[in-house]
């Protein structure tokens, strides 16, 4: 899929993105983000990114954890899932410390050397170049700093694939298709097919120039999360 048609596909789902993720993973994403916030290291006072953002989970729970002597930069290419990130921060009470930044993961706005910590949840899988992705992320973190990916994962256990691939059609596409939104959703499982394995990940994060990298795959191995950290 080109960029173009991501970007399209992200802004069309934003609307029910939040519903249909809570619904179809019985509330578990939000258990598996908190993970990934706490695997990036990031601690009170750090300045943070989040990666293809979205909606804004990752970041507004990577805001709880550096809170407001911190700060948090949300960025992702689809206007639509930032508007529905800004409403959310905007309903908080204080305000988190968050700026929502449209722009490529490809190509971040950032000099090198700048992060404390980052996140990245379910982008990998839909960024058009992972190795460049990769290399971004590592070029923008501080020395020492590090990052968590959380996406799908392929469990190695053939009879938890065989019931995940059986989910993914038999459950997420008719549910999307009460938002006629069946296409966008039907794209989840061939990009899984796609998607490099954990250990593929951990390749790819070396030749990205990360110094350390480890795949931990929960929830059956049906998700992992990349953790990697800058030498
Ligand atoms: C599946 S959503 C994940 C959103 C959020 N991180 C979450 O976990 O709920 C993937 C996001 O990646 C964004 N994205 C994909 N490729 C991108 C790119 N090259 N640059 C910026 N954002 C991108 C999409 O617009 C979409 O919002």
């Amino acid at each position: 899929m080109t960029a173009d048609r991501v970007r399209t596909l992200f802004n069309r789902i934003a609307p029910v993105y939040d519903q249909l993720n809570t619904s179809l993973s019985l509330g578990q994403h939000r258990v598996w983000k908190q993970m990934a916030v706490k695997w990036s290291g990031a601690a009170t006072g750090d300045h943070c990114l989040d990666v293809c953002c979205g909606s804004g989970d990752l970041a507004l729970l990577l805001a709880d954890c550096v809170g407001l002597q911190g700060h948090v930069i949300g960025i992702d290419f689809a206007a639509a899932q930032l508007a529905i990130a800004q409403q959310r921060a905007q309903a908080r009470y204080p305000q988190p410390s968050i700026t929502w930044q449209e722009g490529d993961a490809l190509a971040l706005p950032f000099p090198a050397n700048h992060f404390d910590a980052a996140t990245m949840g379910y982008g990998l899988r839909n960024v058009t170049d992972i190795p460049r992705s990769l290399r971004e992320l590592q070029r923008v973190l501080k020395p020492g700093a590090k990052a968590a990916i959380l996406d799908f994962h392929r469990p190695s256990n053939a009879m938890i694939r065989t019931l995940q691939q059986w989910y993914l059609e038999a459950i997420v596409v008719p549910a999307a298709q009460q938002f006629d939104l069946t296409d966008e959703y039907a794209y989840i499982a061939p990009s899984l097919d796609r998607f490099p394995t954990g250990s593929e990940q951990v390749m790819l994060a070396r030749q990205a120039g990360f110094a350390a990298a480890t795949h931990y795959p929960i929830a059956g191995g049906t998700m992992g999360v990349l953790v990697v950290m800058k030498g």
